[in-house]
């Protein structure tokens, strides 16, 4: 049931419809204080038809609009205030969600439509950064928020695997490299390579050259050159799926750069019949200044395309191949510059969908206030990283419950959990301070304080011997009636997380669900009063499931104990 709607009905009919549903929906508000009831007209809209001052209107019509829902109707000031039937209403809103099951707050908006999601997007031979992991599990959350809202998520996975650093790698290997250490620790070792190529390079400027020609080998299709890329590229696949894993992420597509090699000419052509290249200092370029920015390169003197040139090639095939309704890139705001320009360089070619790509940006993580580096470690200080918070959640759990059943699982679940929800509760363009000791609080803002608020629900249903039910019984309690509002409020979060591509809105959406909750608790026996049981029991019981399926979308596990 939708109260807001069903009020903005009552109010268009007390004003003869001077203004519709939809536009008294825009403006009706909640109150700050719960006592000033559950919603509120404001007035001032009509004052300028009516020609009459707003709290005389709020007064006119609190006296017009009755439905049985309401409880009371007041006017305060210029504001209409209603007040829901509470008894009426918590019955009718754990019905549905006990009706709907995890499919509560999931809408059509997006009426099946793709969202392509360009997310993580390491690159290959490289550390797997905090960047990376950033706008993976932010990423990962959005595709779950467009789903929610009827879209076809599609998740890209856009590697960064091409370009010359691949050539000066394939002539680094060949002079130094030693095949099973690159086996045994492919990105460390790799990275070892890069690194004396350029410090050897210092002293003999012909390896650049060297480095350059065997690019220029490895694109046109040269096979030992193309063996060494694709083993390099399989290699570090295999290491970051390690972390993909640990993350319980999935891709539908590994299209990296290389993939669009064979479609570039075609957008060199194409803006070059529009008009759009000019010549600097022999490269091609889009001039930009008419925007007061500098000149997207497409092509350098010597040919080469640049990771512009591919984001151009990708954006048209995405949509050719995807018809998206959005485009969403999840990376973060360092690259800010890159997709203006690149969104700017479509709108001039023509493309007015390019209005659908949207930037997806995220602050840095930091470490004692410093950006924090997986360079030095390369990728195994992440997947340490993620490993310790699960050894550390195994500690606490052999501590606090050593007979639990499962506990590797439940330390992997609420170890991940901790990290993944410790990154999406802040507002993702904020920098996010990195604390283990933090995101294992089990009593702060945290995911083990999530999952073990919903641990804590089952626990209660299976002392109860709760079977699950499909319709409500009247709750009596008072107590129960701020989870009852957030409960109604899950489909409006949902939608405002897709409208700002926000996660946070979630994470923070779950937090007051598992206050409430837990205040709840606190002041009511839910199992000693044989009449009220099973109504207080379902009342858990949806409570635990909206929580779970706020943790579902974020990326987190639920367990059942802990
Ligand atoms: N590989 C890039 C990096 O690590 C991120 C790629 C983002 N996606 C894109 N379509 N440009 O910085």
């Amino acid at each position: 049931m939708d109260y807001k709607h069903l009020f903005a009905e009552q109010l268009a009919t007390s004003i003869e419809h001077v203004l519709a549903v939809e536009e008294i929906e825009k403006v009706i508000e909640k109150p700050r204080k719960q006592n000033l009831g559950d919603f509120a007209f404001p007035c001032f809209v009509l004052a300028k038809h009516w020609k009459k001052a707003p709290q005389m209107i709020a007064t006119e019509l609190a006296s017009k609009i009755e439905h049985s829902l309401f409880q009371k109707v007041e006017a305060v000031g210029p504001y209409v205030n209603i007040f829901l039937h509470k008894k009426l209403a918590s019955k009718q809103i754990l019905d549905e969600v006990l009706r709907h099951g995890d499919q509560f707050g999931t809408n059509k908006d997006g009426s099946g439509g793709a969202v392509t999601i360009d997310l993580s997007s390491p690159n290959i031979a490289k550390a797997f950064s905090m960047g990376h992991l950033r706008s993976t599990v932010i990423g990962n959350a959005i595709a779950h928020i467009a789903e929610k809202n009827g879209y076809r998520p599609v998740r890209i996975n856009h590697l960064g695997d091409w370009g010359t650093q691949f050539g000066k790698l394939i002539v680094a290997y060949r002079k130094w490299g030693n095949e099973e250490e690159v086996r045994n620790n492919p990105i460390s070792e790799l990275m070892k390579l890069y690194l004396r190529f350029h410090e050897e390079a210092k002293d003999d400027p012909s390896l650049e050259v060297e480095g350059r020609e065997a690019f220029k080998r490895l694109e046109n299709g040269d096979a030992d050159n193309h063996a060494l890329w694709e083993w390099f590229r399989e290699e570090s696949l295999h290491e970051f799926a390690r972390i993909y894993d640990l993350l319980g992420v999935k891709f539908d597509y590994f299209t990296g750069e290389a993939f669009y090699t064979d479609k570039m000419d075609a957008v060199v052509d194409m803006l070059e019949a529009k008009g759009l290249l000019i010549e600097s200092d022999g490269a091609k370029v889009v001039s930009l200044e008419e925007n007061n920015l500098p000149p997207c390169l497409i092509q350098k003197s010597d040919g080469a395309t640049l990771y512009a040139t591919r984001d151009l090639a990708t954006a048209i095939y995405r949509k050719n191949e995807y018809d998206f309704a959005k485009s969403l890139y999840v990376v973060g705001s360092e690259q800010s510059l890159h997709f203006t320009q690149l969104k700017l360089v479509l709108q001039k070619a023509g493309f007015d969908w390019s209005q659908d790509m949207e930037h997806v940006t995220f602050g840095m993580m930091l470490r004692d206030g410093k950006k924090m580096s997986t360079r030095k470690g390369h990728v195994v200080l992440l997947e340490e990283v993620l490993k310790n918070a699960i050894e550390r959640t195994q500690a606490i759990i052999e501590e606090k419950n050593p007979t639990l059943k499962e506990k590797q699982k439940v330390s992997h679940d609420v170890g991940i959990g901790a990290v993944i929800f410790h990154d999406l509760k802040h507002f993702r363009t904020n920098d996010v301070e990195f604390s283990m000791e933090q995101m294992l609080n089990f009593e702060g803002e945290t995911g083990p304080y999530l999952q073990y608020t919903h641990a804590r629900c089952h626990s209660l249903l299976r002392k109860g011997g709760y079977t699950p039910q499909t319709e409500a019984l009247e709750v009596i309690d008072e107590e129960a009636w701020p989870i009852l509002t957030l409960l109604k409020d899950f489909d409006q979060v949902v939608k405002l997380a897709w409208r700002e591509y926000d996660p946070s809105k979630i994470a923070r959406y779950a937090l007051d669900l598992a206050r409430s909750l837990n205040q709840y608790y606190a002041h009511v026996h839910i199992l000693s009063d044989e009449q009220n049981k099973t109504a207080r029991m379902n009342l858990i019981y949806a409570t635990a499931m909206v929580l779970k399926e706020a943790l579902r979308i974020l990326g987190l596990q639920a367990p059942q104990e802990m």
